[in-house]
């Protein structure tokens, strides 16, 4: 596409100061690939890992321009990594009626780790986009920029990963619309990133093959991840967490079945077990990427996260989620 041609004089800011808008990433604990399929699933905020953009708009020329730890230009030059990122700033600026806009970008959302950062860079940078305008997204429209993102990043996006990057807390999701989870006992979890990049594309192409050629076996596993996914919040809602880790390693048996797990995957959810987590699975699209595991409490996590790390994982967070005393309505 054919850069605006640029006036002799630099191209003045048209809008106000730069506003930050944030995201985070969000571990999915139940119905990954499933969800696809129209399964139900369950994933959490990962609050810790922030996603921040700020935008300034120009009147006219010159190009949109990104500034981000990865690369520094044009918006039309990035490299292919990018190109969700770039997507969602041109659906934006379509969406506020601008012509084009300087992005800064940062995000300790590690990438190709199933951990969001494709949404949830997405998510800060079309808020931000609009806030530039001094306008606000309202969550729709927000989700729909979003997904412009994820489609460019993996086609198929079943709208799991735009809707947690932008939750309050753990969600059920479900048909494109996610509900807030009751928990009835804190939701203490270790992830732990195997150091190997994974593509969800190809995890979902994947998936997708063995469903055309192998319908029964693939929609045997789908539906029994779907199903792992609607008990599982039950689990979360009475507390029960011994009922909840068993279900988490059931369904990373399943995963493994689907063939998106990796020996470094299966080897630190052995890893998990054996340092007493209550239950272990990869986390996100596989083939690569990070696992998650339940702990008893704060204490137990530090354990296991030790013993991950241990076995070889890159790195380890850990993060507790309270117990709910009311769940905000306004999640979708
Ligand atoms: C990735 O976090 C989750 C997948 O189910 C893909 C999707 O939901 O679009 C693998």
């Amino acid at each position: 596409m054919t850069p605006p041609l640029r006036s002799g004089r630099e191209a003045r800011d048209a809008g106000p100061a730069p506003r930050a808008a944030r995201a985070h990433g969000k571990a999915v604990l139940f119905g990954e690939h499933a969800v696809v399929y129209g399964a139900p699933a369950v994933a959490v905020p990962l609050p810790a890992l922030a996603a921040t953009a700020s935008a300034t708009l120009r009147a006219s020329g010159p190009p949109s321009r990104i500034e981000s730890a990865l690369y520094a230009g044009p918006a039309e030059g990035a490299p292919a990594p990018l190109s969700p990122v770039v997507e969602a700033i041109r659906a934006a600026l379509d969406l506020v009626g601008a012509p084009a806009a300087h992005v800064s970008i940062r995000s300790d959302v590690p990438v190709g780790r199933g951990l969001g950062s494709s949404a949830a860079v997405a998510a800060a940078v079309v808020q931000a986009v609009a806030g530039a305008v001094g306008r606000a997204l309202d969550p729709e429209e927000r989700h729909g920029l979003i997904q412009v993102a994820e489609r460019a990043a993996h086609g198929t996006p079943s709208g799991l990963d735009a809707r947690a990057v932008v939750a309050a807390g753990p969600i059920r999701f479900h048909a494109g619309l996610a509900a807030p989870l009751a928990l009835g006992a804190p939701l203490t979890l270790v992830i732990a990133d195997s150091g190997a990049p994974g593509s969800t594309a190809e995890a979902v192409a994947g998936v997708r093959a063995m469903r055309d050629a192998r319908p029964h076996t693939a929609g045997t596993l789908i539906d029994r991840l779907g199903s792992l996914a609607k008990g599982s919040t039950e689990d979360l809602a009475s507390g029960d967490l011994d009922a909840l880790g068993a279900r988490m390693t059931d369904a990373h048996g399943l995963l493994r079945l689907l063939d998106v797990s990796t020996d470094a995957l299966d080897a630190l959810v052995g890893a998990a077990a054996r340092a007493g987590a209550l239950g272990a699975k990869l986390t996100g699209g596989g083939l690569g990427g990070c696992v998650v595991a339940l702990a008893a409490s704060p204490a137990e996590a530090e354990e296991i996260a030790g013993s991950l790390a241990a076995a070889g994982a890159r790195q380890v967070w850990t993060m507790t989620q309270q117990a709910t005393t009311s769940i905000p309505e306004a999640t979708r």
